[in-house]
């Protein structure tokens, strides 16, 4: 008995893996685990695209034999060289012994740097090369820098079927293979969490791609991501491209983020007052408390907030450590969020809001204010805090106009 195979289109297959318990991937939450997509395509020379991560592969082969003996295999593509996707090339090509692997003309030394010799020489492939493989043909676009310098898409040309490795996937684990077998609210959530923690940096690249694949005039029929659902329904596709459009341009709504910690509560009672404050000033505001919330859960909310307010207690002389967390991972991502204001309380020496400060001008976010107290917050503290919120708001609105 096999795991099997899914049928995408005429002789082709989903044959990858499903990560239901997957939580933690490379410091992103993922809270609904993920796949790790392959696909076969049965032509005279049958092609696998792509692979899976170690620990996977005999899932892999399982869903593979469920079609073919995967000893018939003939080609193998890797679209990008992360591990979730070509970790268990060396194992895939010792199974299958195939005539080819390819990979962009980078991917070739970056698989080689990652896992050394994986028993055949990659064969290079540029950018608009078209590989025959019978009756079909893959034509290739390098897709550099999304998200890694030897990404690449693979074009099923008669087909019209676009492998698109991690762009427009998703870390989500379900029995359905395709997006019209899940709900819209769904499917968007966690497209635009995925795009906040793998792909915001990227986001001039994106921009450049988007109006690349519209130059080139290609057509779509369906679009196979390396994580999460496969698109078939295209109006629901056109909608995501219109996202990626949308969050690659940075378009910022009234939103306020609230990120902090706190020792002994009063940090998270000043956090309540400036949330007050903002959403009095007429601004959402989302209050993501560290104890709780993880520094993934944070940058999903950071897509499109125009505020960030960042509180911390001190503690020996520097900010809570989950903070320098929190903000060395959305550093790392540019949201480039415009407007930032800091709190927090101390003991006795009150170097946390400082060095807050210091963060959010190396992340270009213009502190507008700050609101410090010894201990715990008395009346006025919180007052204080609540017109911060309330400048907050201002500012936000003043930046973005009705
Ligand atoms: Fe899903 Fe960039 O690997």
């Amino acid at each position: 008995m096999t795991l099997s195979a899914i049928p995408i289109a005429p002789d082709i297959y989903w044959v990858g893996a499903i990560d239901w318990a997957v939580r933690n991937f490379h410091g992103y939450t993922t809270h609904r685990g993920t796949t790790y997509n392959a696909y076969l395509i049965i032509d005279k020379k049958i092609t696998l695209v792509d692979t899976v991560k170690k620990g996977f592969e005999h899932e892999l082969l399982e869903r593979i034999a469920s079609v073919i003996d995967p000893s018939k295999i003939d080609y193998i593509i890797s679209d990008h060289s992360e591990p979730d996707h070509s970790g268990t090339l060396r194992e895939v090509v010792a199974a299958v012994k195939p005539e080819k692997v390819f990979a962009s003309v980078v991917g070739q030394k970056t698989l080689a740097r990652h896992f050394g010799d994986i028993g055949i020489p990659v064969t290079a492939v540029k950018d608009g090369y078209k590989l025959s493989l019978g009756k079909r043909t893959i034509a290739f676009m390098e897709t550099r820098m999304l998200h890694w310098p030897d990404s690449m898409f693979s074009y099923l040309v008669e087909d019209q079927l676009l492998f698109s490795q991690d762009a427009f996937g998703m870390h989500l684990a379900t029995a359905e293979r395709f997006d019209d077998e899940l709900s819209w609210d769904l499917l968007e959530r966690m497209s635009s969490d995925y795009y906040a923690n793998i792909i915001t940096l990227y986001s001039p690249q994106v921009a450049k791609l988007l109006e690349k694949v519209a130059a080139s005039g290609l057509s779509f029929k369906m679009v196979a991501p390396d994580h999460g659902p496969i698109w078939r329904d295209m109006a629901r596709f056109g909608k995501m491209v219109e996202n990626y459009g949308k969050w690659s341009a940075r378009e910022l709504v009234r939103k306020a983020v609230i990120l902090y910690d706190t020792m002994w509560h009063a940090t998270e009672e000043m956090a309540r007052y400036i949330a007050d404050g903002i959403v009095a000033g007429g601004v959402k505001a989302e209050v993501m408390p560290l104890g709780s919330s993880s520094r993934s859960d944070v940058a999903s909310m950071m897509i499109d907030a125009a505020a960030l307010v960042v509180g911390s207690p001190t503690l020996n002389n520097n900010v809570y450590p989950s903070l320098a967390d929190a903000l060395t991972y959305l550093r790392g991502l540019k949201f480039g969020t415009p407007v930032g204001a800091v709190f927090g309380s101390y003991g006795w020496s009150g170097e946390g809001t400082a060095q807050l400060k210091e963060y959010l001008a190396s992340m270009n976010c213009a502190v507008i204010g700050e609101v410090k107290t010894q201990y715990v917050p008395d009346a006025g503290t919180l007052t204080a805090c609540r017109d911060l919120g309330m400048q907050v708001a201002a500012k936000v609105k003043e930046l973005l106009p009705e």
